[in-house]
């Protein structure tokens, strides 16, 4: 089924590297409409629950320390197709595999730093956006 939303964060180092307005606005320039935004911090607690799908993968502690070492901006999104579109628009997970002109390529610096989440099905995109925001915060 192709849903409309999905769910996003930009990640501690694109923040502290200053890119979250340039990257909010590539977001929006490709057509995605805001529809919850929140700037917050993960516990360590919080980042392991969020990532609790990886726990068995080797970089899994690692993952969990790096998004909980500043502040992240988390936000669902809205488009047609939006999870595939988010995640071409974000390009590959490896920021030196990602396409030129991809917000990875452009504004990461590694696999681990690298600047944006994008939920990888409609399914994890509604579960993602619910462990960020209640029904309330969401227009
Ligand atoms: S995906 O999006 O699930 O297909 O990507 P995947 O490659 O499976 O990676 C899942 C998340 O783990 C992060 N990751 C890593 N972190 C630290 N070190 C290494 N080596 C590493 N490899 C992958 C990756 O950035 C994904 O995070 P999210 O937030 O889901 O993008």
């Amino acid at each position: 089924m192709i849903s409309n939303k999905t769910f996003t964060m930009i990640k501690p180092d694109a923040v502290k590297a200053g890119h979250l307005g340039a990257i909010l606005h590539d977001i929006i320039q490709a057509g995605f409409k805001v529809t919850a935004l929140k700037f917050t911090r993960l516990s360590p607690e919080l980042a392991g629950k969020f990532y609790d799908i990886h726990r068995e993968r080797p970089f899994y502690q690692d993952l969990v320390t790096f998004m909980s070492s500043g502040p992240i901006l988390a936000a669902i999104l809205e488009k047609d197709n939006a999870v595939e579109d988010f995640r071409k628009l974000i390009g590959a997970t490896d920021p030196q595999k990602a396409e030129e002109g991809t917000i990875r390529r452009k504004y990461a610096a590694s696999i681990q730093e690298n600047a944006v989440h994008g939920s990888d099905s409609n399914e994890n995109g509604q579960i993602e956006g619910s462990f960020f925001f209640s029904e309330f915060e969401k227009v």
